[in-house]
């Protein structure tokens, strides 16, 4: 029988950790060759705390304003992520940018997922962003992270319909659901050393 070693992941996240979660499960059904390592995060009122508890996964606080510097604080979260031979790190509703030394650390081995069909409507409150544009189609990408804000190589994405008596919410909750179905399809891609990145392609082999 062929033995595949589970891919190490660290997890990043700032708030509920519905994503987290979702990788969590296609890991528990077999789906994922995958295992989380870690769970790191800006925010001690984190929900995502109680899902890396219940799960017995370790997790570390780290607050960017007890750090010198965002280089600072960033080369410690990539130190915690090496010493524990993280693989691929997921950044999972973790509202910052992040910094150089992280990326540097991990060059294409940093994922985001945006809730949004990247290039439009980057940022914070990207389901509002589209609601208030009157777009008639929106969804969620997955894509590497580079130095930008969700400007990285594009991985996957889906798409959902834009009502007219759509709001934030609604919307949020119709893309939520297709981000817990693509997240864990693009880390199982990486896992299976399918994605090669040309320049800003990603293509899937
Ligand atoms: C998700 O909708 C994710 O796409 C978004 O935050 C939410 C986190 O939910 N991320 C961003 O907006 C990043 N720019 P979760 O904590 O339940 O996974």
């Amino acid at each position: 029988m062929k033995c595949i070693k589970p891919l190490q992941l660290g997890v990043l996240a700032s708030g509920r950790g519905s994503n987290f979660q979702s990788i969590l499960n296609e890991i528990q059904k077999g789906n994922l060759p995958a295992s989380v390592r870690v769970l790191i995060t800006d925010n001690p009122d984190a929900y995502a705390i109680e899902r890396a508890k219940k799960n017995d996964i370790e997790f570390l606080i780290f607050k960017p304003k007890d750090f010198k510097s965002k280089d600072e604080y960033y080369r410690k979260i990539a130190d915690e992520l090496k010493s524990r031979e993280v693989e691929l790190v997921i950044l999972a509703g973790f509202m910052r940018i992040v910094g150089k030394p992280l990326i540097d650390a991990f060059p294409f081995k940093i994922m985001n997922i945006h809730p949004a069909l990247l290039p439009s409507f980057p940022g914070l409150h990207a389901q509002k962003q589209a609601v208030d544009y009157g777009v008639k189609i929106s969804g969620c990408t997955v894509h590497f992270v580079d130095e930008g804000m969700d400007t990285g190589p594009i991985i996957i994405q889906a798409a959902v319909p834009v009502y007219h008596d759509d709001t934030e919410e609604t919307l949020s909750q119709r893309i939520l659901e297709q981000e817990h179905k693509i997240y864990p399809e693009a880390i199982k891609l990486f896992s299976e050393g399918r994605l090669e990145v040309k320049g800003r392609i990603v293509n899937i082999k």
